[in-house]
Parts: structure tokens; C-alpha cells; sequence
């Protein structure tokens, strides 16, 4: 079956979706994106991604090119179109496209959007939370503004490849103080020994997750202390578990961290414990 794209107005076979040369997202890498989780055809937490995403867009001037109803409308449309039972859809907005100059156009373009949907394996999903990942840090050296959710993911990028080359699946950045901030497309916990769940605040450093988000009022509901505090890496080599958590990949456990075992080295009971409640507490639409 053909993929589908929604690219600037039309569905288009996604062989076929492409954006201008021109475009500012391809050129500056000036826009932002959201990925959401498809779980039986829905879009999960959707209203938090949207207000996430006005937000990204609000700090970097972007208009948001349709309203929100719109907007929800075209990712149910690509979902139904792609079928997509369980996976990811992409969002990308742009601020459009203008002849190559670094300012902002005068006056201001349409913004460009694209939103693509694509179909994953729930069955290697929880297998591979069922063995846990291991980790590898890296030196932190994104830019401080990573509270956006940007396209600029270069850093990102060069830091999960790294991770692969080095037989982990994901990278921690560590910022200058030693202290963790978070993975190249994850956001960091460790469980200590007396049993509380730790894990960076969302004031420096971060993405703010919407599954981090969301992870929090399961925590509440389980009566799971929360510590909101940066720690190291020696501390989580010290630590009884250690997850990672993203929208596709809801609450993974970590069993290596640079090549020594957290814990038992096995995925641990907290961590699978928050993963099966999460999507109590999550809203489909
Ligand atoms: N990444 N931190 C970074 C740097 C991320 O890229 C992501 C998500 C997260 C977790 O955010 P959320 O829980 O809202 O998915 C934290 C997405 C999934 C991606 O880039 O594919």
C-alpha cells in the first residue's frame, strides 16, 4: 500500500511529497516538529503535542498555519489514510519558503507543513522493553534553547549514530556540571535504591516530554516519589534502575550505561510497572 503525506494542502503519495528547495526548514533547518504515538488507530495525548507545538512555534515566530481543529483534523486524516493501527505520525512546520537570506522574510511567508504517518512493530517494541537498552554518555553540545522542539538536530543526530557505532541504542548528553540532561531523542530517569524516580526538571537542558509529562501523573496516582533533580552519571551507575521515555517508545528500560549494568542488568520492576500503567492515564483521540 502506497504512504500518504499531507504536504502544504494535499495528500499526495509520499513518493511524490516534496517540499521547495527554498523552503527555510530545508535550508536553516528553521521549524519545529512533534511526534505523536498511534496506538489503535488514535493519536495519544494529542492535546498536549498541540500545546507543545504552539509553544515551539510561539518562541521562534512561527505562525501556526491552520487552526488547532484543522490541524487535528489533517493527522487523523493521514492516520485513517495510512492505516495506521500502531506507530508514529511526524508533524513538521517551517516558516516557509523565501529566497535564501538568514533574517525572516518581509513580510512573512506561509508557513509550510507536513505531516507523515508510519507504522511500527508493537510486538519488537515491547521485546526490546522486555531487554532493556543500553546507553552511552556523550558531552553536551546542543544549543541552550532545547526546550524547542527544533528540526536543528544535528547534535541529535551525530550523537544516536555514535550510540549505534558503539552498540548502544541511545545516547545521555552530560552538560558541564557532570549531570545528565537528557538522550538524543529521549528524556533520562533512574530509580535510586530507596525506590524514588529521578529525573532532570524541565527548567534547563530539556525537552519537557509529553510521555515525561504524562509519566508524572502515574507516578502520583501509583504514590511513587518523585525527585525533579539533575544527577550523573555515576549516580545512575549506582542506581537500582534507569528508563528512558519518548513518545514512540512510551517507558524503556535501560540496562547499560557506558557498558556497565544498572542494577541486575535487567529491565527493572518499576520501570515495566510504568510502562504498563501509562496508557491509563493517556488520552486518545
Ligand atoms: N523525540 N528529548 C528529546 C531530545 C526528544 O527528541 C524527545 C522526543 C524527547 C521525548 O519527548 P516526548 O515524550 O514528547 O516524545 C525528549 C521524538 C520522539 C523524536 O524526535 O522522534
Amino acid at each position: 500500500m502506497a504512504r500518504i503525506a499531507y504536504v502544504n494542502g494535499s495528500y499526495r503519495d509520499l513518493r511524490d511529497a516534496a517540499v521547495n528547495i527554498e523552503d527555510r526548514g530545508y535550508q536553516f533547518s528553521d521549524g519545529v516538529y512533534e511526534v505523536c504515538e498511534i496506538r489503535n488507530g488514535s493519536l495519544v495525548d494529542l492535546p498536549r503535542h498541540m500545546a507543545r507545538l504552539k509553544r515551539s512555534l510561539g518562541e521562534i515566530r512561527i505562525a501556526m498555519p491552520m487552526g488547532e481543529a484543522a490541524l487535528a483534523a489533517v493527522m487523523h486524516e493521514v492516520v485513517r489514510r495510512n492505516r495506521v493501527r500502531y506507530g508514529l505520525i511526524y508533524l513538521q512546520i517551517t516558516r516557509g519558503v523565501a529566497h535564501r537570506d538568514h533574517a525572516f522574510p518581509s513580510p512573512a511567508v506561509k508557513p509550510s507543513l507536513t505531516v507523515t504517518a508510519k507504522s511500527l512493530s508493537f510486538a519488537k517494541n515491547q521485546a526490546m522493553a522486555a531487554h532493556g537498552i543500553a546507553v552511552v554518555t556523550l558531552p553536551e553540545n546542543r544549543w541552550p534553547r532545547v526546550d524547542i522542539k527544533s528540526v536543528s538536530l544535528l547534535p541529535n543526530v551525530l550523537a544516536k549514530q555514535q550510540a549505534k557505532e558503539q552498540g548502544a541504542y541511545e545516547a545521555w548528553f552530560v552538560d558541564r556540571d557532570g549531570f545528565v540532561t537528557e538522550g538524543s531523542s529521549s528524556n533520562a530517569w533512574i530509580v535510586t535504591k530507596s525506590g524514588a524516580v529521578v529525573t532532570r526538571s524541565a527548567e534547563s537542558g530539556i525537552l519537557p516530554g509529553i510521555t515525561r509529562a504524562v509519566l508524572m501523573d502515574v507516578l502520583a496516582a501509583l504514590q511513587i516519589r518523585l525527585e525533579e533533580r539533575p544527577f550523573t552519571p555515576q549516580e545512575a551507575h549506582e542506581a537500582a534502575e534507569a528508563f528512558v521515555t519518548a513518545s514512540t517508545q512510551i517507558v524503556m528500560p535501560v540496562v547499560k550505561i557506558d557498558g556497565q549494568p544498572v542494577g541486575t542488568g535487567t529491565p527493572g520492576p518499576i520501570a515495566l510497572k510504568l510502562r504498563d500503567h501509562f496508557h491509563g492515564f493517556s488520552t486518545f483521540s
